[in-house]
């Protein structure tokens, strides 16, 4: 068994540190591995990321992360990347790692991902160049998620993702906003592995638990959401949490 901790959108800036740190000291008796599904920072700048590395550094526990929307507000994402590393944080985008638990090795895809929108009420590689680039932009994240995935020999296997990669944990959010939260894509891209798990946040209405179209596990981690400073998933034949 393979004991995952997550959490996404904490959104850390001076005023939070500090917040997250007692709970986060237990990891090491509850959890194999931290994974944070981005939104660390409020705007991305370098001065949060080092409020996050203070927060989310040195747990005992490996901790890996993507990037969220909000981590590239300030466009400071090369400087906000170094901050994490340098406290030892893994930052993946359309990239993967493998964390050698007790239970056996952990696979781990991540990418931030994009918006773009759900079967049937998505957007379209059609018209203006602004049009085409947006969804260029979401399919070239969800293909770098899928490359990821299937590049990696791991014995469980789980995709970490800002954006949602399906409609059912957006639920509680305004329709309207479906897509600008997530893309069909990314469970396409879930769905082309043998996916074990799909972390995602950024969806802080909507509600956690769902399924990709072909059978993964999806759960919303936003903090809004679990209302706790981690959820912990037990993985093994059968996914616990
Ligand atoms: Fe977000």
């Amino acid at each position: 068994m393979i004991r995952i901790a997550a959490v996404g959108d904490v959104h850390v800036d001076e005023d939070v540190v500090g917040r997250f740190r007692p709970a986060l000291e237990e990891l090491p008796d509850c959890a194999d591995v931290l994974l944070l599904a981005g939104d660390l920072t409020r705007h991305g700048t370098e001065s949060e990321a080092r409020c996050v590395a203070q927060e989310f550094g040195n747990l005992g526990v490996p901790v890996i992360t993507v990037l969220g929307n909000h981590d590239h507000q300030c466009d400071q994402v090369p400087q906000v990347v170094n901050v994490l590393e340098d406290v030892g944080i893994t930052v993946l985008e359309g990239t993967g790692t493998v964390v050698e638990c007790a239970g056996g090795r952990l696979g781990v895809a991540g990418v931030k991902g994009f918006g773009g929108g759900f079967a049937g009420r998505c957007a379209s590689d059609f018209g203006e160049p602004e049009m085409k680039s947006f969804v260029r932009t979401t399919n070239e994240s969800s293909e770098a998620l899928a490359k990821a995935l299937r590049a990696l020999e791991c014995d469980l296997l789980v995709a970490l993702t800002h954006y949602s990669p399906v409609p059912d944990t957006l639920a509680g959010e305004p329709l309207e906003i479906y897509p600008f939260l997530g893309c069909y894509q990314l469970g396409q891209a879930i769905d082309s592995a043998p996916t074990a798990l799909a972390l995602h946040g950024h969806a802080h209405h909507g509600t956690e638990r769902g399924t990709t179209p072909g059978g993964v596990r999806v759960r919303n981690v936003a903090h809004p959401v679990i209302k706790q400073a981690y959820s912990i998933f037990h993985l093994g034949d059968h996914l616990v949490g």
